[in-house]
């Protein structure tokens, strides 16, 4: 199968085509089933990846590390504090010194235009794990998740509620496009994805046969669904906007009545996690006092009810990651 991304760097989901993007899913299938059997082969034998982490992260990290050392690849850790980047040595002098050592990079952080500088000049594939603007790697997850579920990609249902100008609002918009779901977000107006990134998605809808429809209300959003999607209220780095918006989002939080409002008794719910769904974290608790709710976008009913594919989600970002690096690593 000679799919060309030897060398290319994912800093978005429209950085594939649909054909790129089925065979990404396919290989993440096939490494599954290899690793289940105990018969994965060393790949990236010889090859190092950088990882570098401005933000927290468990599953982004974890899967790009076990996914590299299941391969025979070595994983090189970098967070924030360790490195010179963006404080004494620029992310251009960062991009080419890591470029000459390491066979991929992968990124986390803040801006998008961080991670463009990288890729522009490392020289090597990069990898965006996760900016403001975009969280690629997820949705190759989401959607070998909602194949693995409905069977098929062309025009299985897909509902987001919750905040759709986020990374992952727009993550999910444009790959349900690239991959020709049938795609409806309920968000209130002021967090619907900006009116470029539509386009965009529009413009690939056109061609996969993808519908896409943006509104308000969650009955008509989740009526018929296939899966139920939703992400947290308030991104890493906009803590500070929670009150603003548990107001605004209140009346988008998956319940066991919005789960039920899809008519479908086999709708799947999905999160691409962290969540807060009780008050058994810090940030639950504090969410407890200040709000007077156990949960923000999620009930935690629905996040443990057995229509919940969260950790089966979780799991398949390290097929889908393991196969990005096979497909443009070896
Ligand atoms: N879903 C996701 O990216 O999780 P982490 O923040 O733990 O990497
Ligand atoms: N929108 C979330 C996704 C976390 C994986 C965030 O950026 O914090």
């Amino acid at each position: 199968m000679g799919m060309n991304l030897l060398g290319r760097s994912i800093l978005k989901p429209a950085d594939l085509s649909h054909e790129e993007l089925i065979y990404v899913l396919d290989l993440a299938e096939q490494l599954k089933r290899l690793k289940a059997a105990g018969s994965l082969t060393p790949l990236l034998q010889g090859k190092s990846v950088a990882l570098l982490f401005e933000k927290a992260s468990t599953r982004t990290r974890c899967a790009f590390a076990v996914a590299c050392a299941q391969l025979g690849a070595h994983p090189e850790f970098l967070g924030k504090d360790d490195i010179h980047f963006g404080k004494k040595e620029s992310v251009r002098d960062t991009a080419r010194v890591l470029g000459r050592m390491f066979d991929g990079i992968e990124y986390r952080g803040f801006g998008h235009g961080i991670v463009e500088d990288l890729a522009r000049d490392a020289g090597v594939p990069v990898y965006n794990g996760l900016t403001d603007l975009w969280h690629p790697t997820q949705v190759l997850a989401d959607l070998m998740t909602i194949r693995s579920h409905v069977g098929s990609l062309r025009h299985a249902r897909l509902a987001y509620l919750g905040d759709a100008r986020n990374n992952m609002g727009n993550s999910l918009l444009v790959g349900a496009a690239l991959a020709g779901l049938d795609f409806r977000i309920a968000a209130p107006a002021e967090l619907h994805p900006a009116a470029e990134i539509v386009q965009d998605a529009q413009a690939l809808a056109a061609r996969t046969g993808a519908r896409l429809a943006i509104g308000e209300d969650v009955e008509q959003a989740v009526r018929g669904a296939d899966a139920i999607y939703t992400d947290v209220w308030a991104s890493m780095g906009e803590e500070a906007k929670l009150a603003e918006r548990v107001a605004l989002l209140r009346p988008y939080q998956v319940t066991g009545e919005v789960l039920a409002a899809s008519g479908n008794p086999d709708a799947i719910f999905m999160h691409c996690l962290p969540a807060i769904h009780d008050s058994r974290t810090a940030l639950g608790r504090e969410v407890l006092q200040a709000y007077g709710t156990e949960g923000l976008e999620v009930t935690d009913d629905v996040f443990e009810g057995p229509q919940s594919v969260v950790f089966e989600q979780a799991e398949n970002r390290l097929h889908t990651i393991g196969a990005l690096l096979v497909a443009t690593l070896a």
